[in-house]
Formats: C-alpha cells, sequence, structure tokens
C-alpha cells in the first residue's frame, strides 16, 4: 500500500487526497452565530489577528505553530534532556539539521524571524540590497532596520494570479545578473524562499536553484535560503520538475540545501513544532554570527527554545521527508483550489503550499486597493462562516516616506491548512462558504484604519468598516440560511 498522499480515485470517479493519518487527540470547537460574530469582528478591529480562538470555527490564520504534532514528536518531547549548556536534546536536533539539511553548524532561535534579526544584524549594512525572489513581511522589515533594501526577481509573471507556470517562485537569472551588474558590491547575500509565501505559497524548481546558486559563486556572494516551507517546495519539485520525478523528498531536501551558503527556517512551520536555527558549513559565516545568539537568544545549545521543543523539532525534520505528512496539506490545497475554480471564485492557480489563496481583486473588484479589499474579504469571510483566513496584500505592506500605502502587488486571502489539522468536510464548509459569499460579494465593502502602528501594522492594526456593509453582509446571510449558524 503506497503511502503517498496522491489522490485516489472512488467507484464513483471522485478523485479524494485521502487521510494516511488517524486522529487521536481532538480539540473541542466552536461556530458561535453570526450575530456574535459581528460583535467579535468589530471588537477585533475588522484584523482577524485579534480574535480570540473561541470566537473562531476554523482557525485558517496560519500553519506556524499549528501543524498537527505526530504521536513520534509527542514521546520525543517526555525524553528532553534539560540542561543550560551541553544539553544531549541539542545533539539530537544537530544530528537531525545534519541528516536533513547537510549542514554541521547551528545557531538555534526562538523562531524564524530571530534567525533573519541574526542575519541581518551580522551581513546587512546601510545602503545594502539584497536581491531575493520575494519579500516575507518579517524579513523585510530586519532588513530596512538593519538600513537594507530589498529587490525582488520573480519572473514578470509570477504576480500573475491565474497561470500554469509550476514555479512561480523561480528567480528571474536575467534579473539577477542585472541586480549584480548594477549593486554587486553592496550584495551581502542572495535570498531565496523555499515555496515563497506572500506569492501564494509558491515553490521554485531545483534547476532554477541551482542556477542561482551558479551566478552567487561568481560573484562569490552567499546565497541564503530561507526553508520555512523548503518540505513543500521539495514536494512540489517531485511532482512536477521532470528530473526529479523518481527522487526522494529526502534527496531532494539535502541537494536544495546543498546550494546554499546559509540555511534558515522557522521550525514552527518546517518541522511542526517551535524554534528555528540557522545552519551552515562555512565556518566563517557561522564565526560572523554566532556571538549574537547569547546576546539575543540564549546559550548556544538552546537559542532561546524549550528543550521540549527542541526534541519535537528534531523528529519533526525527519517527517518532513516523508511524503505523506509533507503531501498532505498541498493535496487539501489543490482539492479546494479546483472546486472554487469551477465554481468561478477567483484563486491563485496553480494551487501551492501552505494555503489556498483568493485573489481579493477579483473577488471584490468594486472595493479600491487603498481601502484593503483582502483585509475586507478576510473579515467578511470570518464574518459569514467563521475561518478565520489572514490578509495577505496591503495592510501586510507598508507606507513609503511620504505616508502613502505602497499597494500590494496582490491582495489575498489567504487560508491556511496546517498539517493534517483539518477534515475534508470541514474543507467543503469552507467551499460552500466562500461560494455563497461569491454569490453576495456586491455587498462587501472596504476598510479603513482607525489604529496603526509603524512597524509590521497587520499584526496589532484595528481598521473599521467603511460604511454599513458587515451589517447588510448578516442580514443576507440570515436571508438565506435562516437560524443556521
Ligand atoms: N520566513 C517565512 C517564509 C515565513 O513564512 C515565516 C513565517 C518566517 C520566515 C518567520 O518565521 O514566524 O517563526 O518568526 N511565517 C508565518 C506565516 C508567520 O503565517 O506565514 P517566524
Amino acid at each position: 500500500m503506497s503511502e503517498s498522499p496522491k489522490t485516489i480515485r472512488f467507484f464513483s470517479g471522485e478523485n479524494i487526497p485521502l487521510e494516511m493519518h488517524k486522529v487521536r487527540i481532538v480539540q473541542k470547537l466552536f461556530l458561535p452565530p453570526i450575530e456574535e460574530r459581528l460583535t467579535a469582528v468589530r471588537r477585533a478591529g475588522f484584523n482577524t489577528f485579534l480574535l480570540n480562538t473561541r470566537e473562531v470555527y476554523l482557525d485558517m490564520l496560519t500553519d506556524s505553530g499549528t501543524n498537527a504534532m505526530s504521536d513520534m514528536q509527542l514521546g520525543a518531547m517526555m525524553q528532553a534532556d534539560d540542561a543550560y549548556a551541553g544539553s544531549q536534546s541539542f545533539e539530537r536536533m544537530q544530528k537531525a539539521i545534519e541528516d536533513v539539511f547537510g549542514k554541521r553548524l547551528i545557531l538555534p532561535v526562538h523562531q524564524g524571524r530571530a534567525a533573519e534579526n541574526i542575519l541581518a544584524q551580522s551581513f546587512v549594512k546601510p545602503g545594502n540590497v539584497i536581491p531575493m525572489n520575494y519579500h516575507f513581511t518579517t524579513t523585510l522589515a530586519h532588513i530596512q532596520v538593519n538600513g537594507g533594501k530589498v529587490v525582488e526577481l520573480v519572473h514578470d509573471n509570477a504576480l500573475q494570479i491565474k497561470s500554469d507556470n509550476p514555479f512561480k517562485g523561480n528567480m528571474d537569472i536575467a534579473k539577477l545578473r542585472a541586480a549584480l551588474a548594477k549593486e554587486g558590491k553592496n550584495v551581502p547575500f542572495i535570498r531565496m524562499e523555499a515555496s515563497t509565501n506572500l506569492i501564494g505559497g509558491q515553490p521554485f524548481s531545483l534547476a532554477n536553484l541551482r542556477d542561482v546558486a551558479k551566478v552567487a559563486r561568481e560573484h562569490k556572494i552567499p546565497l541564503v535560503l530561507d526553508a520555512s516551507l523548503i518540505g513543500e517546495n521539495a514536494y512540489f519539485i517531485k511532482l512536477r520538475e521532470k528530473e526529479f520525478r523518481n527522487t526522494s523528498v529526502a534527496d531532494i531536501l539535502s541537494e536544495m540545501c546543498e546550494q546554499a551558503d546559509i540555511v534558515y527556517f522557522s521550525s514552527r512551520k518546517v518541522s511542526s513544532s517551535r524554534g528555528g536555527a540557522i545552519c551552515t558549513n562555512r565556518t566563517d559565516l557561522f564565526d560572523h554570527m554566532k556571538a549574537l545568539v547569547p546576546l539575543y537568544e540564549g546559550f548556544l545549545t538552546y537559542g532561546g527554545m524549550s528543550v521540549r521543543e527542541i526534541e519535537a523539532m528534531a523528529v519533526g525534520l525527519h517527517e518532513t521527508t516523508d511524503e505523506s505528512v509533507i503531501g498532505q496539506s498541498p493535496s487539501f490545497i489543490a482539492y479546494l483550489v479546483e472546486r472554487l475554480e469551477k465554481l468561478g471564485v477567483p484563486v491563485v492557480t496553480p494551487a501551492g503550499g501552505l494555503g489556498c489563496h483568493v485573489d481579493a481583486m477579483g473577488f471584490l473588484p468594486h472595493v479600491p486597493q487603498t481601502e484593503y479589499p483582502a483585509g475586507a474579504l478576510a473579515a467578511a469571510f470570518y464574518l459569514i462562516s467563521g475561518v478565520r483566513g489572514m490578509e495577505r496584500g496591503t495592510v501586510s505592506s507598508i507606507r513609503d516616506e511620504n505616508g502613502n500605502d505602497v499597494l500590494a502587488d496582490v491582495e489575498l486571502l489567504r487560508l491556511a491548512f496546517p498539517r493534517r489539522v483539518f477534515t475534508l468536510s470541514q474543507v467543503k464548509y469552507v467551499e460552500d462558504r466562500l461560494h455563497w459569499l461569491y454569490t453576495k460579494r456586491h455587498l462587501v465593502g472596504g476598510l479603513r484604519f482607525v489604529e496603526e502602528p509603524p512597524v509590521l501594522r497587520f499584526f496589532m492594526g484595528r481598521m473599521e468598516a467603511t460604511s454599513d456593509w458587515p451589517e447588510k453582509l448578516v442580514k443576507a446571510f440570515r436571508a438565506d440560511f435562516g437560524d443556521s449558524l
């Protein structure tokens, strides 16, 4: 019997992404009525980050720290070795990183952005330029805080919502060469992000990564790989890149890491645990960074993590090479994306990793970008379903020096699929309610800020509706669903 999560064909002809796991620990969920959800979303300033999970039915905010843990991970947590220095748990983590990523020098940190802090403080100087396929919010913030700038080098068509490009996360090598010709001396490192988060969890190919690494070597510039979503990217390489059809995910992962001088990651994502790390085989780079770990994170053998988290990370990293683990959320995402497309709901294609990404500008063409269509769609979808997604658009962007919004390239509602957390009937619920909202999309209006933090405003910022559209939506819901939740 195959362990692969590839879809199973039913007698009826339907293809179903059958679960290759069983549920042994469960958590009770609540679905408050829509009137309570209206109160909740108002109280949260139309920002889904500020909702409480008691107010949420399906939490599709993120996969960060919310992937289901395995029985093996929980078992390992019980035999953790508590020690400030020289813990055996750290040795096990080191071995797992060496086995899976092929890097032997490890700097542990408390989460992904802590790795970015150390990288940026160590290598980014004012006026520096960091070429990357695409930015992530926390990466950009750390580079900017240190006086650097980001240039994004995905191909022009990567931002097209509907596409059959299997590798939208690829870096355009001609653009990279041009950027290095212009800024070469100012470039401390080149960054590639696996399963490029903000453009819809889109992978790069291994051929492209090899090309980027070759250019980096020619210019003697280190290549940094953000491996927070590397498992999904490796899975897509196996699925979509001919050369690797018969290569194991484990071998793809290690070849990906081999291309990079530095690999860093958020363990909240990659290994279904907590924490993170920076790893390399280059002593010069390691020595340049290591003094900052005790300053910001903790001693070099725990880096701000509990030993239990370290044990869970070690096991989780190995499990990331198991196709039935790593392929589960991509196969559910593909299922939902395919069904939404058939219903005419605008979604990012091809389906990527991390989540289903709904195109808010296609969904709400009447809401201008300055009124945050992705934020409005996230709030509206929570209101009518109790499902909490995340805004990934202009609210997640920044303001320029004149105080104007830097309009995001894409306005997306991200519905994250933490690994092995949801059932298929829950996915069908998401499909059904999103379909209904699409038929009522003309009712949804915009948002404006009432409280706006200066950095990473999307986390804590508060907004209000620009009209009484939330009340109108509640009325339409009641008209169609009666007293159903
Ligand atoms: N890099 C990528 C590609 C990420 O997706 C994240 C986090 C980080 C770095 C930062 O890691 O959260 O452990 O500090 N992404 C989460 C998300 C927050 O919801 O997509 P962290």
